[in-house]
């Protein structure tokens, strides 16, 4: 099972709500009701898009996190994870880092599993799990995507299977999306035209759009 936790790097998926969100929003039209697609590639059993969902109800307007849709996806070589998601049961252990209050809003006790915890319906509706190969290069849905986390799992492929991801992610996106990797993963030369960093503190890049003469135009 890849390593994975719940509430690693908040502080970067705080970035989501607090800044991410009210650019797209900005960029896009207040009035524009669509729902907003996150993609967390490469989400092990879950734990990253629920602490995301988690840090979005927490911070997010209601009507805006009525429109958030997170679609998880993994190679999952044990097939594992589909289960775990759908059933959001996690040992207490596992949670340990939740912040109490968001634990007691969003967990009830699992009287299936001794010592277990089962996230709250409400957050398993924004999380949709779906097993994909980042390597087939093949986009998961056909609407765009607002950000696109993938942390830690990219330093697992050559460069050229990076880039030929990030590429597929670029044409993933929106034209005012985002895309998210851990702190310790640099962007391969060839994509850095088509990203620029947003925020300085996080590996948090900018979907770049240029017109035919390769002027940009977002
Ligand atoms: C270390 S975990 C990262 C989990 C989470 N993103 C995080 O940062 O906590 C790496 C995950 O990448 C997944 N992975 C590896 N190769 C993959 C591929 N070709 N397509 C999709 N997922 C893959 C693994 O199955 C594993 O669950």
């Amino acid at each position: 099972m890849g390593a994975t936790y719940f509430f690693r790097d908040t502080q970067t998926l705080k970035v989501i709500p607090c800044i991410l969100i009210p650019q797209i929003l900005e960029d896009e039209g207040c009035k524009n009701k669509r729902s907003i697609n996150i993609w967390s590639a490469g989400c092990a059993n879950g734990s990253e898009p629920y602490t995301l969902a988690i840090i979005l109800k927490e911070l997010l307007d209601e009507e805006i996190f009525s429109r958030i849709q997170i679609y998880a996806t993994d190679i999952d070589p044990n097939n594992k994870f589909e289960n775990i998601i759908k059933n959001g049961s996690y040992p207490e252990d596992a949670l340990q880092k939740i912040p109490e209050k968001m634990f007691v809003n969003n967990f009830i006790k699992d009287t299936n599993i001794q010592g277990n915890y089962l996230i709250s319906e409400r957050l398993k509706g924004h999380v949709k799990y779906i097993r994909h190969n980042l390597l087939s290069l093949k986009p998961i849905i056909e609407r765009p995507f607002d950000v696109i986390l993938c942390k830690n799992v990219l330093l697992h492929f050559t460069e050229k299977q990076s880039t030929d991801i990030i590429n597929m992610f670029y044409y993933s996106l929106s034209d005012s999306g985002f895309f998210i990797t851990e702190q310790t993963q640099k962007l391969p030369v060839s994509s850095c035209e088509k990203f620029e960093q947003s925020i300085g503190s996080a590996r948090i890049y900018k979907k770049i759009v240029t017109n035919s003469t390769g002027v940009k135009i977002n």
